[in-house]
């Protein structure tokens, strides 16, 4: 039996966050599609990563995941009848150029067209990211990330993608949450493509700081009427205590978390003197590449889930700093061991959208994981809906006190492959048997349905 846990009285209306503010539910290639051979697609880098033995849970990997390859109309109708209008999703690479560059797939293309026609054709407007981390593997093949030639590998990629679909879809971010994929993929090598240190960390961080803003030019200049973005993953940081190395230990934290990719974006480089170990990234920095690096993006997407609690550490080298982790601070967490603590989305809006330059801030994830059972054909997930109502509440007080914040997407649609935890952790608003593929809306889906449901006239 799921535990139940009342959602409380937070009487929240979509209404009250205003006409225009954009309502979704934000997905990735890889997590959902499966068909991980189909149509000539080529491998990606998740592709080889998942057969690495004792890299993702259980051995799970994403070849059939939620196969919305196959039922992505079962699926965006499902959105329709949840009164969504607004769904975002990634390209897979590979599907379009199987190996990265060369030849274009035009049955990839086709299939994306498919999905696009679709959501128009039941008032879904598509919100599509380039790169959500399924890297081709013949690129990873010639140093992936790490290798600077990405500059050009992605530029052309942005320009296939924008000239075939930008007649019909107006919203784009680059990249999603760069510096989770180049730390988790680049420097801990917990996710693909499992690579560790420094000296793959560094030129991937920097190559993909110079890619967001490249994609970025690639849309504007191809896209007519495009509204560009890119995301950024974020979390508050709390010092353990107000000691000078906790303090500093926590402005490092912040500046690898929260600042490294924006921070370029706006033209103020990489936040060095609060992360001291960024200065060796000037190595891979040729002349020119910080002009390059800046973009005015029309929106900015933040994707929070939690806070982190940071200290000083001697055993941590380059950082001198670490995260005391949620379960040992005893509070409230979710599946993933993740703080639930709201008034660090109202915090990072605020962040954000205070940088000079931002134009706006759109909320492109927001979720939880928690232990879902179907009980008689029901999914009583009350710890999600409230999660997700308490963080709402945030994203409300922020904009009601004049903050630029335009639009919120709850990850995830349906439960689907969480990287390394393969399936365990269940995030979606609809509950996915992956033996039958059977959907199952949960009680949270229906709540957000009946809070996105257009209200009736009076009378
Ligand atoms: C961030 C990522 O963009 C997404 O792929 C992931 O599943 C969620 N957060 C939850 O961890």
């Amino acid at each position: 039996m799921a535990r139940e846990v009342r959602p409380g009285h937070i009487d929240l209306k979509a209404l009250d966050f205003s006409k225009d503010f954009v309502w979704g539910v934000s997905t990735a290639a890889y997590q959902t599609e499966g068909g991980y051979s189909e149509d000539d697609k080529g491998p990606s880098i998740w592709d080889e990563f998942v057969s690495l033995k004792g890299k993702v849970y259980q051995g799970h990997h994403g070849k059939q995941a939620c196969d919305f390859y196959n039922r992505y109309r079962e699926d965006i109708l499902l959105m329709k009848s949840m009164n969504i209008k607004n769904f975002r999703f990634s390209l897979a690479w590979t599907r379009i150029l199987p190996h990265g560059t060369g030849r274009v797939n035009p049955k990839g293309l086709e299939f994306y067209d498919r999905v696009i026609d679709f959501c128009l054709e039941c008032g879904i407007t598509p919100w599509v990211t380039l790169y959500h981390w399924d890297l081709p593997q013949s690129l990873e093949n010639q140093g992936g990330w790490a290798n600077r030639n990405i500059l050009e590998w992605f530029e052309n990629y942005a320009a296939v993608c924008a000239k075939h679909f930008g007649d019909r879809v107006r919203n784009w971010m680059v990249l999603n949450e760069p510096m989770v994929f180049t730390g988790a993929g680049y420097f801990l090598g917990v996710h693909a493509p499992g690579r560790k240190g420094l000296k793959n960390f560094l030129p991937a961080a920097h190559h993909a700081a110079m890619c967001q803003a490249i994609g970025g030019r690639v849309l504007r200049t191809l896209v007519p009427n495009a509204h560009v973005g890119t995301t950024f993953s974020c979390s508050q940081i709390t010092p353990l205590s107000q000691r000078r190395k906790d303090l500093k230990a926590a402005a490092v934290a912040d500046a690898l978390l929260n600042r490294l990719f924006i921070e370029p974006s706006l033209g103020m480089g990489y936040p060095t003197e609060s992360a001291p170990v960024l200065k060796r990234i000037e190595k891979y920095v040729h002349p020119g590449d910080i002009e390059t690096c800046t973009f005015d993006f029309d929106f900015i997407g933040i994707q929070n889930y939690t806070r982190e609690v940071v200290k000083h550490s001697f055993t941590v080298p380059y950082l001198r700093a670490k995260i005391v982790k949620a379960t040992r601070r005893k509070v409230r967490t979710t599946l993933m061991d993740w703080e639930v603590y709201p008034p660090s989305i109202y915090n990072m809006i605020l962040k954000f959208a205070s940088y000079k330059g931002v134009k706006k801030v759109i909320v492109t994830e927001n979720g939880a994981a928690f232990e879902d059972h179907i009980d008689q054909g029901e999914v009583v997930d009350s710890e999600r809906t409230r999660f997700l109502q308490e963080y709402l509440q945030q994203v409300l007080k922020a904009k009601r006190e004049g903050h630029n914040v335009a639009g919120y997407f709850v990850w995830t649609f349906t439960d689907n492959f969480e990287w390394a935890e393969g399936y365990y952790p269940r995030f979606g608003l609809v509950h996915v048997d992956f033996a039958t593929q059977k959907r199952t809306l949960k009680a949270s889906g229906k709540w957000y349905a009946r809070f996105l449901a257009p209200t009736k006239a009076a009378g």
